[in-house]
């Protein structure tokens, strides 16, 4: 397929340019503000799937945001694959911390991407990664290559926990049906060693309210006397991990599954520079689960963080009160097998009972999902294998990534085919942080890679 190369030559600026205008929509599914903006990025990806050769495409609306679905069958007979992503992006908060405004696009050189990188949020999560498969598609339309059926499902609430897909898989399996689910919405190693994920964790997210005295009250006339809340929810924060930083909810690590050596060999020949890590980070050291190493915390083992915490005064100057209440936002990264509702079960009785009399304390769970692990032998794992040799001129390597996509499981349960997680971003790309970008040598290698899974996945099945 040397001619794949060839067209991106002729059409990378029309593919840069095609993707910048993407960016530019303000696509945050958290924030209400930008309804409109969500829904035009549908209309926007819609579009973009006619035009790249997709003989059917609806918006599917939803209680929330609309799913886009395309779909190209060239014959019931071949191999179907569907192709999942996300349109909607986070919040680009903090704002101030940008080098340039996160919807405004730019091109900048980095130290990693040499030959320069968008910026702007969403970039490489998810309509970056995303829309490389709406231009490898068009290569295969266009050169008459195009080996098989392929579905299209791109939806607007992958940031705020895929709350309505989850109803729309289950009411369309037929729809849907089809023999790989095909992702682009991970990373890789780096641009000299590429991988591919093969594990993600799961999630738990809740919402924790402690409250003591019934309002805000003079930290002088009253301190000492009555349960400052803020004060009770740092202390039973700081109670959830022991002194070898391990979770301390009763039955948390019942279900997890120690790897064995072996696979924790393997995982350790990954290449991985501890210093480099560090020194990315601006960090004098790694901090975490006894017994395990960074590349094992942060992907084999399950954790517990504080993403937010809240109450009294955070204002100018100073104002002397006990606040009536405080609140934090808390995750749990699980591993496979852990599930999501009895670990919430679990946190939310164990969270409750440390409470002193003095508070009262209130947990509600947001939302969550199942981790999810996949074989190395599938077809479509070799396939992929297969593609990433050759374009990258290296074979990938299996890894386990910390991160979650909540709906792949469900995408086995309800469709009962696996995923394959082929993500072009790397750690560095600032996903969720300010300065997000995605290389465009990444952007480029990805719709170069994404044909051959094809071809390799339509020769391997037969
Ligand atoms: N694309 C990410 C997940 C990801 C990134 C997995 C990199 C592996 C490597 C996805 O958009 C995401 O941010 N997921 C959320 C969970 C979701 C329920 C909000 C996450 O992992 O925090
Ligand atoms: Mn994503
Ligand atoms: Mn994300």
């Amino acid at each position: 397929m040397k001619d794949i190369k060839n067209y991106i030559q002729q059409n990378k600026d029309r593919f840069i340019n095609e993707l910048i205008e993407l960016l530019k929509i303000p696509s945050v599914s958290a924030d209400t503000t930008y309804f409109q903006d969500v829904i035009n990025t549908s209309e926007a990806v819609k579009l973009s799937l006619e035009k790249a050769g997709c003989d059917k495409v609806e918006i599917c609306e939803t209680n929330g945001y609309p799913i886009v679905y395309g779909e190209k069958i060239i014959d019931p007979n071949l191999p179907t694959v569907l192709v999942y992503g996300h349109y909607d992006v986070q919040p680009p908060d903090p704002i101030e911390l940008w080098t340039s405004p996160p919807f405004e696009p730019v091109i900048k050189k980095t130290e990693i991407h040499p030959e320069g990188a968008i910026f702007a949020r969403g970039a490489c999560d998810d309509k970056g990664q995303m829309y490389m498969h709406v231009k490898a598609f068009e290569y295969m339309i266009q050169s008459n290559t195009l080996p098989c059926n392929v579905k299209f499902m791109i939806e607007g609430e992958e940031e705020v926990g895929s709350v309505n897909l989850k109803s729309f898989v289950e009411n369309n399996t037929e729809k849907l049906k089809n023999d790989v689910i095909l992702i682009s919405d991970t990373g890789m190693i780096s641009n000299q060693q590429p991988s591919i994920t093969t594990g993600l964790r799961g999630l738990s997210y809740v919402e924790v309210e402690v409250t003591g005295p019934n309002r805000d009250l003079h930290s002088g006339l009253y301190g000492g006397a009555v349960a400052n809340p803020i004060n009770i929810l740092s202390k039973m924060i700081a109670s959830l991990h022991d002194e070898n930083n391990r979770i301390t909810i009763p039955g948390f690590y019942d279900k997890v599954e120690d790897l064995s050596l072996e696979e924790r060999t393997e995982m350790a020949k990954a290449p991985f520079d501890i210093e480099d890590y560090k020194k990315a980070l601006d960090l004098n050291d790694v901090y975490g689960e006894e017994g395990y190493v960074t590349n094992e915390r942060n992907a084999i083992r399950p954790t517990l963080d504080v993403n937010g915490i809240w109450g009294g005064y955070t204002g100018q100057g100073a104002k002397t009160v006990i606040p009536s209440k405080a609140f934090a936002k808390i995750s749990m990264r699980l591993v496979p097998n852990q599930d999501w509702e009895e670990i919430t079960q679990l946190f939310s009785t164990h969270f409750t009972a440390i409470a002193p009399k003095a508070v009262t304390v209130k947990v509600t769970p947001h939302h969550g999902g199942q981790g999810y692990v996949t074989p190395i032998d599938s077809i479509g794992y070799k396939a992929a294998h297969l593609a990433y040799s050759e374009t990258f001129g290296i074979a990938p390597i299996p890894v386990r990534s910390g991160g979650s996509i909540p709906i792949v499981s469900l995408f086995e349960k309800e469709l009962k085919s696996k995923t394959i997680l082929m993500g072009f971003g790397l750690d560095s790309d600032a996903i969720h942080s300010p300065n997000e970008h995605f290389g465009i040598f990444n952007y480029l290698k990805g719709i170069e890679t994404i044909p051959l899974f094809y071809k390799y996945f339509v020769e391997l099945s037969k």
